[in-house]
């Protein structure tokens, strides 16, 4: 039995990796996303054979509940919305390696007293707990700004990181006490501690991730992803669990590479993102004296309408306006004049990572049209018109030219290198990063203002007469 439970294990963990290569490309996504599932169903159906269950009705419970929300919200959602739900999920995963590790301490305690276990075990308890609660409290956080039930500005308090510093190291100096002091002490201290442990650790959750922009979230929450992954690794140590071990590693490798990606991308740091109070101070925008060419639907279906190649770069406001459809259409329809239609896809243009390609293949516009910075940015010189629907920050010029810019050193699309420039947007109001942008003022750009979806349904119905 226990050969044929290894073997499942190995089976599911061949296929979370395998889930894995799959999902980083959109076009085998969904097999990847099919073979991770069936590999967890493996994981949990071996794990359900393995061990000595007493009682299955607390188990079938959790099954209906869990499987219940997670239909709902796998249906009802809408796409804007997921980073929030990916949080949540996020910290229900980091809670649940808490509260198991938890749970191991007390049988600990009933069946052999703490006493007896060894430092090494209650070390990796104490792991658990802290790595947990800390995703655990973090990600609701991250939920309460993202869904906006609280203020998506940094709230900092006085001497924010010291108090962080602080926690920080309390809970290191129990985690220690509790690895290498459990024999001379007694029972209800030690389980003092771990409660304390728990307490503290939540505390630092919430003061670790209050200071942090509401845009900068998605970086958080891949990083409260990586972090639920090593919560989980470190309680399959404590079951001896080696399938729990391996998907936690896998979740917590994965996690931290793409935060890595979407950091370089954003060219900060991780400790500028965690630590740095990103978006606090709105910078003053420029001077209102600036001629900005404001043009109209006409107009821009007649500039297209002539264009022998089109560049489309989406950015957040495209998912606001839920453009996706619109952007079809209109690509659609320059492709049947022959013009020469490409996507350019910013690695953080909207505000989760892949966001662009999803909300683009939600609309079946063809993976072969999408070009990411690398490919596109050579191509931009020899371009018509640079169509920018929604996008800000990531098509900012001063993240190339200006040292004084938050954005500088950014890599970012180079639309200013097009013929012409057309921006929809509504307004002259900053993105995410709060700094004017100097495309708007360049003497080849034009601003369509309005609701982008609006503004495509309108070129694209003048584009008939043109
Ligand atoms: P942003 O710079 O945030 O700009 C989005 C623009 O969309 C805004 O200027 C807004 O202008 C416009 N907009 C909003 N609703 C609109 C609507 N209904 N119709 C038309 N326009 C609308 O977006 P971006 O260029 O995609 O850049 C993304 C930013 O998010 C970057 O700074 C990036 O570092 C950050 N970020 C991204 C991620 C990921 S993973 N994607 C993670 C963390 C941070 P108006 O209000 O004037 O319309």
């Amino acid at each position: 039995m226990e050969a044929l439970i290894n073997l499942a294990y190995l089976l599911a963990s061949a296929m979370f990796i395998l889930a894995l290569k799959r999902l980083s490309s959109p076009r085998t996504a969904r097999s990847g996303n099919a073979i991770g599932a069936s590999g967890m169903l493996i994981g949990v159906v071996a794990t359900l054979l393995d061990r000595s269950i007493l009682s299955f009705e607390w188990l079938l419970l959790g099954l209906v509940l869990g499987a219940t929300a997670g239909t709902v919200m796998a249906l009802k959602v809408r796409m804007t919305a997921m980073p929030q739900m990916v949080a949540l999920l996020n910290g229900f995963g980091g809670v649940a390696s808490a509260l198991v590790a938890l749970a191991e301490m007390e049988r600990l305690q009933l069946h052999h007293g703490l006493a007896q276990a060894s430092g090494v075990l209650l070390g990796t308890i104490a792991a658990s707990i802290v790595i947990g609660t800390v995703t655990f409290t973090g990600s609701l956080i991250a939920f309460a700004k993202l869904q906006e039930l609280i203020t998506g500005r940094p709230i900092v308090v006085p001497f924010h990181h010291g108090w962080n510093a602080l926690q920080a190291g309390a809970l290191g100096i129990i985690t220690a006490l509790l690895l290498l002091q459990q024999t001379a002490w007694p029972e209800s201290t030690l389980v003092s501690l771990v409660y304390t442990l728990f307490a503290l650790s939540a505390l630092l959750g919430i003061m670790l991730v209050i200071p942090i922009g509401g845009a900068d979230m998605p970086v958080v929450i891949s990083f409260l992803n990586s972090l639920s992954g090593l919560a989980a690794a470190s309680t399959g140590f404590v079951l001896h669990n080696y399938l729990l071990i391996i998907a936690g590693t896998l979740v917590g490798a994965s996690g931290f590479i793409l935060t890595n990606i979407m950091c370089v991308a954003m060219n900060r740091s991780l400790p500028n993102v965690l630590f740095g109070a990103f978006g606090a101070e709105v910078q003053a925008i420029g001077g209102t004296d600036r001629l900005v060419r404001s043009t109209t639907a006409e107009d821009v279906a007649v500039i297209m309408g002539y264009a022998q190649s089109v560049v489309i770069v989406p950015g957040y406001g495209m998912a606001v306006a839920q453009a996706q459809h619109a952007v079809k259409k209109l690509a659609t329809l320059l492709q049947q004049r022959g013009i020469d239609v490409k996507f350019a896809i910013h690695p953080v243009a909207g505000r989760m990572p892949g966001h662009m390609n999803v909300l683009l293949a939600e609309a079946d516009v063809p993976y072969e049209l999408l070009y990411d910075m690398d490919r596109i940015n050579p191509e931009f010189e020899h371009t018509d018109v640079a169509l920018v629907v929604g996008a800000n920050d990531v098509v900012n010029p001063a993240a190339r030219k200006d040292p004084t810019s938050p954005l500088y050193g950014m890599p970012i699309l180079d639309v200013d290198r097009a013929r012409t420039v057309i921006v929809l947007k509504r307004s002259m109001n900053p993105g995410f990063a709060g700094v004017d942008n100097e495309l708007f003022y360049q003497p080849n750009t034009y601003m369509l203002f309005g609701d982008a979806r609006r503004s495509l349904e309108a070129i694209a119905e003048a584009l008939k007469s043109v």
